[in-house]
């Protein structure tokens, strides 16, 4: 477990945009970036769950939220722009974009993996987080430092059996990652990905549901490394993939 102590407000004067922000890993480092004193744009699917986490932060008395209900795995070009455009137009800039939405498919041999789930996985997983990026990089320029977080797995520099598109979809997410670090070395923008490890959420539920869960790390205890790369002490620091445990 990496150990970091971020400095309380390190987060005072950014804007960061969470994906998949109503749930599990996303979910508590949404609050946890409010607790560090970033303004938190909520993105995800179920609006019911962005809301509630909304709400837990205007419990906390941080930085007032906003939340974007987008659907990954139906949104066109055009809402990544005008998603783009109204940030930019609200918040002037953008200092964090963290890829956290993931879907993982049915779990199953290669030869089983239907055409329509291949395409939901990469269009989510992958798709979705080209576009995104493409759109904010011009945003995410208009802030002094930037940092962008993709998420990976320990199945994305490392095939594994019956992991499928899930599997390919997170290659395919480092490859992003190097291929932006290594565009924007000499820039003020930054790119890594972090590698969860196995965390107590509804995904690693449906993975492996016969385990013991109180075994699992918690969301909560995985935050450090998230809060590292999202503040300026890791400034210098681009095209890395690090383990969160
Ligand atoms: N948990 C682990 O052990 C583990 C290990 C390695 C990597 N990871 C990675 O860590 C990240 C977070 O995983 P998690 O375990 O926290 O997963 P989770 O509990 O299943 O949460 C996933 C979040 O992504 C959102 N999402 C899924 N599909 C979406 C779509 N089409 N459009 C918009 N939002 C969508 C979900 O929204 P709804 O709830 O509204 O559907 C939910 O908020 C993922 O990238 C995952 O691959 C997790």
């Amino acid at each position: 477990m990496m150990e970091y102590q971020a400095q309380a407000d390190c987060l005072s004067g950014k804007t960061i945009l969470i994906t998949g922000a109503g749930a599990g890993i996303g979910k508590t480092l949404a609050l946890q970036c409010a607790e560090f004193g970033a303004t938190v744009i909520l993105l995800g699917k179920t609006v019911k769950k962005l809301e509630a986490v909304y709400d837990q932060i205007e419990a906390l008395g941080k930085q007032q939220a906003s939340i974007l209900p987008l659907d990954l795995n139906g949104a066109t070009e055009q809402h990544y722009i005008d998603l783009a455009d109204t940030i930019k137009r609200e918040y002037g800039k953008l200092d964090g974009l963290v890829h956290n939405a993931s879907q993982l498919g049915v779990l199953g041999p290669f030869t089983q993996i239907e055409k329509k789930t291949w395409d939901e996985i990469i269009q989510t997983n992958v798709t979705a987080q080209f576009l995104l990026t493409k759109s904010l990089i011009p945003v995410l320029s208009l802030a002094e430092h930037a940092s962008t977080i993709f998420t990976t797995s320990a199945v994305g520099n490392q095939g594994r059996a019956y992991w499928g598109a899930y599997s390919v979809s997170k290659f395919a997410t480092e490859g992003m990652m190097q291929v932006l670090a290594d565009e924007y070395e000499n820039s003020s923008l930054r790119f890594n990905a972090i590698n969860p490890g196995a965390t107590r959420t509804a995904m690693r539920a449906s993975a492996y549901p016969a385990e013991d869960t109180a075994k699992l790390k918690r969301p909560e205890d995985i935050m450090s490394i998230y809060l590292y790369l999202l503040n300026d002490d890791s400034k210098e620091v681009t095209g890395q993939r690090i383990n969160a445990q």
